[in-house]
């Protein structure tokens, strides 16, 4: 019997192709995620699934009984995945780690700069035609070169973000789960005993953690109340780990300096969403990842992933490896 995989967009090309070899593959044909009757049937009927960030694989969902055995994110996050649910059904879950970090720290990186150097503002003043004359003032910024930047989740994300901040000149000083005296040597990082003495000390404040039950909401408003009120955010991790009222609120009463922002909570952020109202503010569609390389290698790795956990071979990257006892 030939096993069944289902793929959740239709624009990963090569990756179908990889799967089609072996297996019967059923491509969602929308860009938008499938509802979750639809994502129930195939966990019903399918042996694999790859999937996006953006579907919810509940315990609705990952609880239903079938054959899958395994379910791989063209993703790193995996908060989208019920694991203890899925790990207790013997389901391995599969993601992408080491193959985004430098497209992401890219973005990262880019989203500094424009918030420091006020990039978008300047070019949405230009198009608006309202670059009237030779005045720098309404577009002075803030220096990148030399200043501090606070890396929060030294994964292989904030680690590739540090590396570019060393070509500023930049002191960087990082908050980890784990302290990592290695890349302290060999980068010059600083380590923050917590996250306030991070918060207080940084002129970026860069968010790298995953979002989990204890990053939820992580960056509050006492949190933002400790940034320098001179001090940018930039959020290329999950939108839910920070508080979308508070950082409002800290804009606002000027609190801090700017945001930067690849991710919202929800997402997409609603187009009356009162931030985007705000010109020291910028936004992207949660790109961090989307050079068109790395769209391409992560749906490849992805779908590496599945047929791995088909054929009982070690995956690529396995975040539930103990779920394979409780196959049964
Ligand atoms: C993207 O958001 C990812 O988790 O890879």
């Amino acid at each position: 019997m030939v096993k069944k995989v289902f793929v959740s967009r239709p624009y990963h090309p090569e990756a179908i192709d990889l799967l089609s070899e072996d297996y019967e593959v059923e491509v969602w044909p929308n860009k938008t995620s499938p509802p979750k009757e639809f994502l129930v049937e195939k966990v019903s009927q399918c042996h694999g699934m790859l999937m996006e960030s953006y579907d919810i694989m509940d315990a609705d969902v990952l609880g239903v009984s079938g054959p899958l055995s395994v379910v791989s994110n063209r993703a790193v996050g995996t908060d989208n995945l019920d694991i203890p649910v899925a790990t207790a059904r013997g389901i391995l879950l599969g993601n992408t780690p080491g193959v985004l970090q430098e497209s992401c720290a890219d973005l990262a990186f880019a989203l500094l700069l424009n918030a420091a150097r006020r990039v978008s503002y300047s070019d949405r003043e230009v198009r608006a035609g309202r670059w009237t004359m030779l005045d720098q003032t309404p577009y002075l910024g803030t220096d990148v070169y030399a200043k501090t930047l606070g890396i929060v989740g030294l994964g292989g994300i904030g680690e590739a973000v540090a590396r570019r901040a060393l070509g500023f000149d930049m002191d960087i000083v990082y908050f980890s789960r784990t302290r990592k005296p290695e890349l302290e040597q060999r980068y010059g990082l600083r380590w923050a005993e917590n996250l306030s003495s991070l918060l207080g000390q940084s002129d970026y404040v860069s968010l790298h953690m995953p979002l989990t039950d204890q990053t939820r909401g992580m960056i509050g408003h006492a949190e933002l109340h400790q940034m320098k009120p001179d001090a940018f955010l930039i959020n290329t991790s999950r939108g839910a780990t920070v508080d979308p009222r508070a950082l409002y609120n800290a804009l606002l009463d000027g609190e801090i300096a700017g945001a930067a922002l690849d991710v919202t909570d929800p997402e997409p952020i609603p187009s009356d969403d009162p931030i985007l109202s705000l010109s020291n503010v910028v936004i992207t569609a949660h790109i961090a990842s989307g050079s068109t390389a790395t769209f391409k290698t992560m749906a490849l790795m992805a779908a590496r992933n599945i047929i791995a956990a088909l054929t009982g071979q070690p995956m690529p990257s396995c975040v539930n490896p103990e779920a394979g006892e409780n196959r049964a």
